[in-house]
């Protein structure tokens, strides 16, 4: 296929949302051609998110447990180094596998991919200006918009992702620097937070609201993981916001006030992460040339069947509305794709998980309590906590528990919540549970291995509906 013929579908990004759609609309015999800008596949996720973070935040842990919990363990280790240099490329070999991976697989399925920064020219039409140099133009049955989004940036400091970071230059910083302040407190900030300060930063997270974790964390767990991470170094000022920076000095400087204003006080670092969030990002992409409209937080605006204003062209992922997670925009992408091709397809926006890759990982996925009592929707809670689990106390990594929430009459699974070790896999038993519209006691009636972690799991659920065993 040439980049003058016209496409069944084009999509522009390459991030998850994109590259997905692209594969999905292969395999569906769609001609198809996906834009991407950064030289590599995978967008934000596997470049500079998901992939990268995660290999810092598992090498960072081994790293702290070899220096901190081994003793115990009956292990001996001699002189502990870190070799910051090593971790990095470590973490650039599985990123490099990874979006090569999907260049393979967009040849596997005929897709065309187009280097280069898309921009629209009319409804149909979209510009490219290329990565090598020179200008092509590809018309589309049907457009996809997938351009995801950036960190948003804290007014009056400059980002040089060297001392005044996102989590980019997170990513990627040459030295552990000796304090480390971080504004926000949410998943960001909590998961290269503790990257750093396992790797001996001193690290101060400073956060607007009175509890940590971002929004749609349970209040309970966000308190429980607050204390296991002060516990290892973290320090945390809450209810505080910062009102401005100042990078000019040695030190980078920040003004912080009580969130509900008094008490001011100076706070300085060598390196400041900014890490309040991130929002929809379309420069360049001249949607005015196709007459669509972004809300007043930059978000595309779309219908249910992810349709902006003109029916052809469709938006998905972090540049629209929902939580920005890599696997929501992946569920979008296939979905999108189904529309086009079949004229239906479905997403679950109240069966999303989220996880928090720290250690123990948080993880959770349908109604928080805070959300069942603002919606004044009753509910009974039931929890078993880690500490009573053969597999955790053997593993010799007890912290956390499992919580449910289930309706008291049907027992239906409203909700669960998990600070623990392996949170994050756990959750799909609980994503998929909620999905089949599971009570607990179907739950507690399944037979789980033993001795797993799994197994709090079910007693949680036991707890919920009647009563655990091991607690
Ligand atoms: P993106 O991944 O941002 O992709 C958009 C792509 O479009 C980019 O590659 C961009 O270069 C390209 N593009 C933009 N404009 C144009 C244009 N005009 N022409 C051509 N190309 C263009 N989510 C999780 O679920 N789990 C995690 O563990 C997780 N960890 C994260 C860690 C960090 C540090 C960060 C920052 C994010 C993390 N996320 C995680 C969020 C996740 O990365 C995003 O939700 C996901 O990448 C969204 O996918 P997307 O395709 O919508 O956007
Ligand atoms: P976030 O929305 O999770 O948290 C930002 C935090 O900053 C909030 O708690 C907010 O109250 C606080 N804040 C805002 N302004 C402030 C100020 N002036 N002073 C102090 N605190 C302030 O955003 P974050 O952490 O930047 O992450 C962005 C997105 O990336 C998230 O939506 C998340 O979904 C995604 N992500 C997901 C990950 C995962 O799934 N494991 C990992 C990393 C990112």
């Amino acid at each position: 296929a040439s980049a003058s013929e016209e496409k069944d579908l084009v999509i522009i990004g390459g991030g998850v949302a994109g590259y997905v759609a692209a594969i999905k609309a292969g395999q569906e015999g769609l001609k198809v051609a996906c834009i991407e800008k950064r030289g590599a596949l995978g967008g934000t996720c596997l470049n500079v998110g998901c992939i990268p973070s995660k290999s810092l935040l598992n090498n960072s842990h081994l790293y702290h447990q070899i220096l901190h919990d081994t003793k115990n363990r009956g292990i001996e280790v001699g002189d502990v180094k870190l070799n910051l240099q090593a971790m990095m490329k470590a973490k650039d070999t599985s990123v490099t596998g990874l979006t090569k991976g999907i260049e393979f697989l967009f040849k596997k399925n005929g897709v065309e991919y187009i280097k280069g920064t898309g921009s629209f020219v009319n409804e149909h039409e979209i510009k490219v200006a290329l990565n090598d140099g020179g200008e092509t133009s590809v018309t589309g049955k049907n457009i996809l918009i997938a351009t995801g989004s950036e960190a948003t940036p804290f007014p009056g400091l400059e980002i040089d992702e060297k001392r005044v970071i996102t989590s980019t230059g997170a990513l990627s910083l040459e030295k552990v620097p000796e304090k480390m302040i971080v504004i926000g407190g949410g998943i960001i900030g909590l998961e290269m937070g503790s990257v750093w300060s396992r790797l001996g930063a001193k690290v101060t997270v400073v956060e607007f609201l009175d509890q940590i974790g971002g929004p749609g964390m349970d209040t309970e767990i966000s308190k429980s993981i607050q204390k296991l991470l002060k516990k290892q170094g973290m320090e945390f000022k809450l209810g505080t916001k910062v009102v401005s920076g100042d990078a000019s000095g040695d030190n980078v400087k920040l003004e912080v006030d009580s969130a509900k204003g008094g008490k001011a006080e100076t706070l300085d670092a060598d390196v400041v992460l900014v890490a309040i969030g991130r929002r929809p990002y379309t420069k360049g992409l001249g949607l005015e040339n196709a007459g669509l409209e972004v809300d007043e937080r930059g978000r595309v605006v779309i219908d249910s069947e992810y349709r902006t204003k003109a029916s052809h062209i469709r938006c998905i992922g972090d540049v629209t509305f929902g939580p920005m997670l890599a696997h929501k925009a992946e569920e979008e992408a296939v979905a999108a794709v189904e529309y086009i091709k079949k004229g239906y397809g479905h997403v679950n926006y109240g069966v999303i998980p989220s996880v928090m890759y720290t250690h123990p990982e948080v993880a959770w996925v349908g109604q928080s309590e805070q959300d069942l009592k603002k919606a004044n929707i009753p509910y009974k809670v039931g929890s078993f906590p880690f500490s009573a689990n053969s597999r955790a106390k053997t593993n010799l990594d007890t912290d956390g528990m499992v919580k449910m929430l289930a309706d008291p009459e049907t027992d239906r699974l409203l909700g669960c919540h998990i600070v623990g070790p392996n949170a994050g896999e756990m959750i799909a038993e609980a994503t998929l549970a909620l999905e089949y519209g599971a009570s607990t006691e179907d739950i507690a009636r399944t037979c789980h291995a033993h001795p797993t972690l799994a197994e709090a799991f079910k007693e949680a659920a036991m707890a919920t509906y009647s009563k655990a065993i091991h607690y």
